[in-house]
């Protein structure tokens, strides 16, 4: 089929009516939930190999969800079963959309060329051969998952080639990046600060303007080359880090001088130019995506020849590292210089708060950490289970699983894990940390009685004046 006559059929029939999105994890699932929500004249179908994760999709108790988002289930419970469908038959929902997402996991390399840097690809390689297996009529294939600059080339590449035989199937391709953050997904994807979504084909980026204005201010919708999008996924995320990075550097500075980093971040913050969003000192940034995403920055950087770029980035991971390893390394010194055998509670697991994902969480570190002194944890989190915290600190393989639940207890119960403790860390900010009885826990543990929060997020005059003895990340200790 000629160029002229595809691009005479887009227009002619640019509204998309059936989605496919390949992938139903914490993007493809709020994504695709918020898509049906807001344009229920689409059918969109999320589609998955894991069928544990599809059937929790469908659970009819929306506590089941997979994925923990304020609002998430509000959402899927107006669109699901109406526009909205979860499941495991990926070639059907393939052939039937017009437009298909790829929504799966980018992880960091774990093998190979590139490995522990680069973007492991064979996900997506995969979803783009069995698209173009599938699909007997034109596609528009979009790229959702975080993807190193360039990959559309090899997306184009393996659709172009092996989807011919499939007699002249034409596929366009789109990047349209997600900045949703976890926690405030709905929120995000409610009123998103913009849409991102770059391309060759006018009328294949019309198309899915078209999808996103039902609900997205037209001037909040920005369109580019599809390199230009790629590149702009890695580098929103690779500055949120180094801000956080920044303000983790001066949160020890702070903590030698008897400067306070919140009072510096307010100062700060106030410059219009700076603003006061992501400068919240903290035990480390964690996460599935922004170390995966500034390593991955680091490597194609450097298969460019570009030494000092590679560099100046990867600094901000190598800060990330020495604030956990710090805040760790501090809980040890307090303790007269020994953990072993000493309980300390973490109050939080997640790696921010209101959500069940545990990715790159700091608490994995700072645990294992303390784990090496033989400390013993006591784990409690609103949302993250016993299961998971036990799988996050296997995964590390720095000591056997028997020793791991040996050495570990995970409760649901904070008081309980605070009862006969030497400390208490927070590593999460959930809220309710706030509002606990606080003289209760006191008079519960043991003396003198700890607190390191990694969170800045609790009262520490308050709970100094209760007996406690409190160390918050960037504030320096009285008297310096
Ligand atoms: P995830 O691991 O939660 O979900 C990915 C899903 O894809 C899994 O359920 C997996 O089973 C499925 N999958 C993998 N290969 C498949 C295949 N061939 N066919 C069908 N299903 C397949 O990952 P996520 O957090 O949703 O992230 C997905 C992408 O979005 C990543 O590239 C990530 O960098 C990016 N991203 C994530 C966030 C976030 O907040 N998590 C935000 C923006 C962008
Ligand atoms: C981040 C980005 O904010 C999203 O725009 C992006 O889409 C997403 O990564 C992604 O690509 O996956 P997310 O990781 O969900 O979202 O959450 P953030 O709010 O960015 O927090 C990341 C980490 O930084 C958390 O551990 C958080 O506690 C920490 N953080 C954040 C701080 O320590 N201080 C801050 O001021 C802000």
């Amino acid at each position: 089929m000629s160029v002229y006559l595809t691009e005479y059929l887009y227009k002619m029939n640019k509204k998309i009516t059936k989605i496919c999105c390949i992938g139903a994890g914490y993007v493809g699932g709020p994504t695709m939930a918020v898509i049906a929500q807001k344009c229920p004249e689409i059918q969109v179908t999320v589609v998955d190999i894991n069928e544990k994760r599809i059937a929790a999709w469908n659970d009819k108790d929306l506590n089941k969800l997979p994925v923990y988002e304020p609002g998430l289930d509000k959402v899927v419970e107006e669109a699901r079963g109406r526009n909205l469908f979860f499941s495991t038959e990926v070639d059907r929902a393939i052939d039937e959309a017009e437009m298909i997402f790829i929504s799966v996991n980018t992880p960091t390399k774990t093998y190979g060329k590139g490995k522990g840097m680069a973007a492991d690809l064979k996900y997506i390689e995969l979803c783009a051969r069995q698209i173009a297996r599938v699909a007997k009529d034109d596609k528009i294939v979009v790229e959702k998952s975080t993807l190193p600059v360039r990959t559309a080339q090899a997306l184009k590449s393996i659709l172009h080639n092996t989807g011919s035989t499939n007699g002249g199937v034409k596929f366009e391709i789109l990047s349209n990046p997600e900045f949703l953050a976890e926690g405030t997904a709905i929120q995000d994807l409610h009123a998103p600060d913009r849409v991102l979504i770059g391309g060759e084909s006018a009328e294949a980026i019309e198309a899915l303007v078209a999808v996103y204005a039902h609900w997205v201010p037209k001037e909040n919708i920005l369109t580019t080359n599809l390199w230009s999008s790629e590149l702009s996924k890695l580098t929103a995320n690779a500055f949120l880090a180094q801000r956080v990075s920044s303000i983790n550097a001066l949160s020890e500075l702070c903590e030698k001088t008897g400067a306070d980093v919140n009072e510096v971040a307010r100062a700060i913050g106030t410059d219009s130019r700076i603003g006061p969003k992501f400068l919240k000192a903290s035990v480390g940034f964690g996460g599935s995506c922004f170390q995966k995403d500034i390593l991955n920055l680091v490597y194609i950087a450097k298969s460019y020849g570009l030494h000092e770029v590679a560099d100046y980035w990867e600094q901000v991971i190598l800060m990330n590292d020495h604030q956990k390893r710090r805040f760790a390394d501090n809980i040890v010194t307090t303790l007269y210089n020994t953990v072993s055998g000493k309980k300390i509670a973490f109050f939080g697991w997640a790696f921010k708060k209101d959500t069940n994902d545990t990715r790159e969480s700091a608490a994995i570190y700072v645990a294992d950490y303390l784990l090496n002194e033989q400390a013993e944890i006591v784990v409690y989190d609103p949302k993250v289970t016993e299961e998971q915290i036990y799988a996050d600190l296997d995964y590390l393989n720095t000591r056997s699983e028997e020793e791991n639940r040996r050495l570990v207890t995970v409760v649901n119960d904070p008081y309980q894990a605070a009862d006969n403790a030497h400390a208490i860390a927070v590593l999460t900010e959930w809220d309710e940390f706030k509002t606990y009885d606080w003289d209760k826990i006191y008079n519960d543990m043991l003396r003198p009685s700890f607190v390191f929060d990694g969170r800045a997020v609790l009262d520490s005059e308050k709970l100094e004046g209760k007996g406690f003895e409190v160390y918050t990340i960037g504030v320096g200790a009285k008297g310096v």
